[in-house]
């Protein structure tokens, strides 16, 4: 064969394929020589697969379900520890009567969760923060159905055989929590439109419309210095500088105390976190970190930050966010070039609280960081 026969070959064969792939029907793109390469086989909410895998000839793998429900246990990424809490699988499973109403195949069930569902308290305080993000939530994913104010008389209520009854708000809880999650009768599961916080935040929301009392947000700052005598000299006169001064003194009474008869330890009053969060409010908390730094460059002395929450909420949760706090502090000094090795961060959650937890003034004391020198 010479190379002209094969050039005339490999042309022609180059021109069956273009015209091969072209089909009378005009709707049609015509044949795909390669589909994955064109379609994802990644899995997609919105994707048929029976056209994804074997282009359009296997009718059994065709999606018949919209936006799937995420693979169970999925945790959803919120970019924070403490968010994530809220986020983990929820305990209960969907009754089996979802396989009817909602098409749901290939789950665990159990018939008896929906009761006991009663029993789920809500961990998201009944705070003015929390209820209006409900709000926004609320309006966006259920006001059309159950109305402005839960009656069940939302725009497409009375059509289609929906009619959301208007005694829905009355429920408990963690029945409300779990009738959102999964969804009940012709109420669609919300588990993967809103994430547990989010779920329980519309919550908030419904039981503010209920009468509920709303409390204003704590001003969640590390506050307290009950017993402590330091508190006063530095709301005096705060600055870096008093911090500074506060913690000279405080390493000098800490070492003239070799035998440790007593606790020896400052409270970091003007330290803020967000709510609920980590998060350092930088506005309020720069001088503190500051005088932290400045501290720590001008001694050998090793420091130790312990986070303290209230006892309102979950426990684990309290410990957990009591330790991210500690090492958020620690995390903003080791990169203001303070070595990792001079400072030790512990979370103790609600334990040795200063002030009686059931007042909000008590509280308010209990949520604290404590500095100690080593
Ligand atoms: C498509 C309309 C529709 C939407 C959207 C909708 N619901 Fe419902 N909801 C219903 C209907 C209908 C019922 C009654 C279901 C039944 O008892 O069979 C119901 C029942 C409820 C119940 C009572 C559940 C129980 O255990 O008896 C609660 C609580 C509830 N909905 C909350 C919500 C919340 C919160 C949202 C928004 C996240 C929401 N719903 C969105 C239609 C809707």
């Amino acid at each position: 064969m010479t190379i002209k026969t094969l050039h005339k070959l490999t042309a022609g064969l180059a021109i069956a394929m273009v015209f091969s792939s072209c089909v009378k029907d005009e709707n049609s793109y015509g044949y795909e020589y390669m589909p994955d390469m064109y379609r994802s086989p990644a899995p997609e909410a919105y994707v048929d697969y029976g056209e994804v895998r074997t282009w359009k000839t296997d009718t059994s793998l065709t999606n018949k379900q919209s936006a799937k429900l995420p693979p169970l246990g999925t945790i959803p990424f919120s970019g924070n520890n403490v968010d994530a809490n809220y986020s983990l699988p929820y305990k209960r499973l969907p009754s089996k009567a979802m396989i009817g109403t909602h098409g749901l195949t290939s789950l665990e069930y159990n018939d008896g969760d929906y009761e006991a569902s009663v029993a789920d308290a809500n961990p998201m305080p009944l705070y003015e923060s929390n209820v209006a993000k409900g709000k926004v939530l609320y309006d966006r994913f259920c006001d059309h159905c159950h109305g402005e104010k839960g009656a069940g008389d939302g725009k497409v209520a009375n059509h289609d055989a929906i009619n959301p009854p208007a005694d829905a708000f009355t429920k408990p809880d963690g029945q409300m929590f779990y009738s959102i999650t999964y969804g009940k009768g012709v109420m669609g599961a919300h588990k993967s439109q809103l994430n547990q916080k989010e779920r329980w935040q519309v919550i908030n929301y419904i039981k503010s419309m209920n009468g509920a009392t709303v409390m204003p947000d704590p001003i969640n700052k590390t506050s307290g210095g009950a017993g402590n005598g330091k508190k006063s000299s530095i709301e005096d006169d705060f600055s870096a500088d008093a911090l500074v001064s506060s913690l000279t003194a405080l390493a000098q009474e800490t070492a003239e105390d070799a035998n440790h008869t007593s606790e020896h330890s400052l409270n970091l009053d003007h330290l803020v976190f967000a709510t609920g969060s980590a998060n350092l409010d930088m506005a309020m908390s720069q001088s503190t970190l500051d005088g932290l730094v400045s501290f720590m460059k001008a001694t050998d002395k090793n420091i130790e930050f312990d986070g303290y929450t209230d006892n309102t909420g979950d426990a684990d949760a309290n410990l957990t966010l009591s330790q991210l706090r500690a090492d958020a502090v620690k995390a903003y000094l080791v990169g203001n070039g303070i070595d990792a090795s001079r400072i030790e961060a512990k979370g103790y959650g609600s334990a040795n609280p200063k002030a009686d937890n059931a007042t909000e003034e008590g509280r308010a004391q209990n949520r604290r960081t404590e500095v100690k020198i080593k």
